[in-house]
């Protein structure tokens, strides 16, 4: 792609959870098209250091950033440090995000509060951080067309129930309500909120969903087009999303499923 080409050149991001999975490919993404990306992670940086090595291979730019996005002192640090190296942050994806399952009735507070926290708390945090940024610089149409954007990783399970993950289907819910309140509040400040709801996506999150081709078979029967996602899939969605070809489209889910939203259930039935 040549300079001019590239739909983020010159922007910044944070990418949270970016170590690994969906943010890593969402991160390598963004820097290809030409953000300056700021990997943020957690506990892992040799992977971090890895997905940084890959972007720098492909020409792109930026810096590991190891923050807790459930800590407020963390993420207004991760902030800090990116706008005194960079200027200013153009785009959020506010992607960290874990799994803690249990059966409701088993389901201990700690589970609970470690999946709302980093979920849904922690996207509070980093928005916040990110909405004050936008407001601050307004618009620079050499940069973009908008203030500021942020992407929220949502699920497809914003929607659908998952017994077993009522702490990580909550979380997804309040995240959708979370979005929807921001795109609503700041569209008038040309600031841009969408979510991306993936589906299956091969990473390690789900690992046991397709590790084996029984898993792998089983899982198949919820996705329509008879694949499971990869993260270069999302990461289309997010470039897109992030770009001024998105200029329009704000307080949307956009579902990155194969189809999983289509009650495939009802295929051959009902
Ligand atoms: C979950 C995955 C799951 C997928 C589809 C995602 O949000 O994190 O574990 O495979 O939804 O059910």
């Amino acid at each position: 792609m040549t300079a001019k080409s590239k739909k983020l050149q010159g922007q910044v991001a944070i990418v949270t959870g970016a170590s690994s999975g969906i943010g890593a490919g969402v991160a390598k993404a963004l820097a290809a098209d030409g953000a300056s990306v700021v990997v943020n992670y957690s506990s892992s940086p040799d992977k971090a250091e890895e997905v940084l090595e890959s972007i720098k291979q492909e020409g792109g730019e930026g810096f590991i950033y190891k923050a807790d996005v459930s800590q407020e002192a963390d993420v207004k640090q991760m902030f800090r440090e990116t706008i005194s190296r960079y200027g200013t942050v153009d785009i959020l994806v506010n992607n960290a995000g874990l799994q803690r399952d249990a059966k409701f009735h088993e389901m201990s507070l700690e589970q609970w509060n470690h999946v709302i926290g980093i979920n849904l708390t922690g996207q509070f945090l980093c928005a916040r951080e990110a909405v004050q940024e936008f407001i601050r610089r307004g618009i620079v149409p050499e940069r973009s067309a908008s203030a500021g954007k942020i992407i929220c990783m949502s699920s497809v399970h914003e929607v659908i129930p998952w017994a077993g993950h009522a702490n990580y289907a909550a979380s997804k819910g309040g995240v959708m309500m979370l979005m929807k309140t921001i795109a609503q509040e700041y569209a008038p400040l040309k600031i841009r909120v969408n979510s991306i709801g993936p589906g299956a996506i091969r990473t390690p999150i789900n690992y046991a969903a397709w590790q084996t081709p029984q898993a792998y078979e089983q899982l198949l029967k919820l996705i329509p087009a008879k694949r499971i996602g990869e993260a270069e899939d999302i990461g289309k969605a997010a470039v897109w999303l992030a770009s001024d070809d998105a200029e329009y489209v704000n307080g949307i889910t956009l579902f990155v499923d194969g189809g999983m939203l289509l009650y495939p259930g009802f295929e051959d039935n009902g």
